[in-house]
């Protein structure tokens, strides 16, 4: 089975997936570790992060393990980030490999803006996280914090806005749910309720697609 879960920033989709996957026995892909791990490379070049053939060559480059989070997760990284990923070039060169790591056989985990509805969109399970803004950045400036930066709430509220803003409306595969995908709302959701939430939606999934299958427990 695919699950496919995309989402705007600091919804909550990361920490979904990794649980969903654990909990389903599938691999795991965050997708928006590529675009990171794309725009880090040409920070290190001390390239441009306009220069759209350098990016081309980096997401190229990439292999879809080992990134080094610790590197990647910073404010600025996504930011940076959300840069990369808005050249169609760019994009195209990381298509393939998502695909194949999702067409791995007995499925795959997902996670990203674009998964249910260009990257896998035959995937049997879509859902789009979302949370309101004001939401997202609290949870965002808990997780910077964590992390040993030093975090002003309305800056990481601003970034959150500007990332949804330009994620969403870039010419090639803009941040919007997939027409089938179900919507999860976890601004009132802490994680367990938010797992517990979208355990319930796979499960439907699957007992919809196949009558006889009643629980999403690995097979
Ligand atoms: O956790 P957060 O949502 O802040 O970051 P992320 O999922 O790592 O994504 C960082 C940036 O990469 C996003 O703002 C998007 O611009 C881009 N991205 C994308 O375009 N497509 C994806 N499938 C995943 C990420």
């Amino acid at each position: 089975m695919i699950v496919a879960i995309d989402g705007p920033a600091a919804s909550g989709k990361g920490t979904l997936a990794r649980r969903l996957a654990q909990h389903l026995g599938l691999p795991h892909l965050d997708t928006g570790l590529l675009y990171r791990a794309t725009a880090r490379a040409l920070m290190d070049e001390g390239r441009d992060l306009a220069d759209v053939a350098a990016a081309v060559a980096a997401a190229r480059g990439l292999a879809l393990v080992d990134f080094d989070e610790k590197l990647l997760r910073g404010r600025d990284m996504g930011e940076a980030a959300s840069i990369v990923a808005a050249m169609p070039e760019v994009r195209r060169a990381l298509v393939e490999s998502q695909r194949a790591f999702a067409r791995r056989p007995g499925g795959a985990v997902l996670d990203g803006r674009d998964i249910g509805t260009v990257i896998c969109p035959e995937a049997e399970a879509k859902i789009f996280v979302t949370a309101t803004p004001e939401t997202r950045a609290t949870r965002r400036a808990l997780e910077l914090k964590g992390q040993g930066e030093k975090v002003d709430y309305a800056v990481v509220l601003e970034d959150i806005r500007k990332r949804d803003e330009r994620d969403a409306n870039r010419s090639l595969a803009p941040l919007k749910p997939a027409e089938d995908a179900e919507i999860l709302d976890t601004t009132m959701l802490d994680v367990e309720a938010a797992f517990k939430a979208a355990v319930a939606i796979v499960d439907r999934l699957r007992a919809a697609a196949r009558p006889h299958s009643f629980s999403s427990s690995p097979e």
